[in-house]
């Protein structure tokens, strides 16, 4: 056995082995498409049309910077600054490589990046490999954060999610932001879990409480609420510029293919119509965090759409997982280390699609013996 089976091997012993599993029959209380987007009949209608009108040509051919780019991928980008109220959007096949990007650039040795202690392995991985000092802050702790700023004269920049991803719970962004502009820090929000269910229009938590000017950077991602796949950086004209410049995962990929670009377009054109999906994801939510409430068990306080079950213990929450499998319902264990030792938890993602029913069905099994 060599030192990577032995790894394997030891993933194993402690339950902790990751496989592709293939999708499962069963009621979806796992997925990221709280909207029920990516299984949209209109929107596949509306992206089919946008892509007979691009101009004739598959894939890309090259980076952005190279023979990558077109004046259709740019009209996008545009539309993409309008929507956000925002200068510019520069589009990353995905959310990890925007993150990969962004923030791997903007890390330079005369930068200290402020992290959320509980930020996405993205932003994360993009913060590892830049040259920046990295310092973090007690989740959601406005004084713990504001100490950490007083740590250092660099320039600062403070990375957030507006909806975490794991526990579920929002970002307090107004005092943060305040903060940020009291210590002279640019603000970046990751709004993964946000765009499409946040906001009039499903622009994302941000603007919902507008405070878009007072954000410098958003990283819009698409595979979640949106429904497709990809991401935007959408900020100041001169971030565009700078990642064009330093953003290696964007220098040196080839760029996104035009139906990439027509199903972004397509998409966001589709997302104000979503009002109705929107509305049913909140009651949804009312409903189960009413149930949550009136139930035992060591709930995270959360009133968004993720909201998670402390199990202790990586053999416990796959057995508790399992359990709920048998009764045809699908919810993802999720163990250390992606999460700390002891907040080993079942995450339920709830949809515009979830009935009541199927959440009473899911509180019946877990105060079952
Ligand atoms: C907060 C957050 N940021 C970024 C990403 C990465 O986005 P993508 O799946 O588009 O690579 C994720 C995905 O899990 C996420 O949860």
């Amino acid at each position: 056995m060599n030192i990577y089976q032995k790894a394997l091997e030891e993933r194993k012993q402690q339950h902790l082995l990751r496989t592709l599993p293939l999708p499962p029959d069963g009621i979806d209380f796992y997925s990221n498409d709280y909207l029920g987007l990516a299984q949209s009949q209109s929107l596949r209608f509306a992206i089919e049309n946008q892509c007979s009108n691009t101009p004739k040509i598959n894939g890309a051919t090259g980076s952005r910077l190279l023979s990558g780019n077109s004046e259709y991928a740019e009209s996008v980008e545009r539309e993409i600054a309008r929507f956000h109220h925002a200068e510019s959007a520069l589009i990353y096949v995905s959310g990890y490589m925007a993150n990969l990007g962004l923030i791997s650039s903007l890390a330079t040795r005369e930068t200290t990046l402020i992290c959320d202690e509980l930020i996405h392995a993205s932003l994360i991985d993009g913060a590892r490999l830049g040259h920046a000092q990295k310092i973090r802050f007690k989740h959601n702790d406005l004084t713990d954060i504001e100490q950490k700023l007083k740590k250092t004269n660099q320039q600062k920049i403070v990375l957030v999610e507006s909806v975490y991803s794991m526990d579920g719970d929002l970002c307090p962004l107004k005092e943060i932001a305040e903060i940020c502009s009291k210590h002279d820090a640019l603000l970046i929000v990751d709004e993964a879990h946000a765009l499409a269910v946040y906001g009039e229009n499903g622009e994302g938590l941000v603007q919902s409480q507008g405070l878009e000017d007072q954000v410098f950077a958003r990283i819009m991602t698409f595979g979640k609420g949106p429904g497709i796949h990809g991401a935007a950086v959408v900020g100041p004209a001169w971030l565009k510029d700078y990642q064009v410049n330093f953003s290696r995962s964007l220098i040196f990929s080839t760029a996104p293919s035009y139906h990439h670009f027509a199903s972004i377009s397509a998409m966001y054109k589709h997302l104000p119509k979503c009002g109705a999906e929107r509305d049913q994801l909140k009651e949804k939510i009312q409903y189960f965090v009413q149930k949550r409430n009136d139930s035992s068990g060591q709930w995270l306080e959360s009133n968004t759409q993720i909201q998670s079950l402390i199990v202790p213990g990586n053999k416990e929450v796959v057995e508790l997982a399992e359990k709920l499998k048998k009764a045809g319902i699908n919810a993802l264990p999720i163990r250390k280390p992606s999460v700390a030792e002891g907040s080993e938890r079942i995450r339920f993602c709830l949809h515009s699609y979830n009935t009541k029913e199927e959440i009473d069905l899911l509180f019946g099994v877990l105060t079952s013996p």
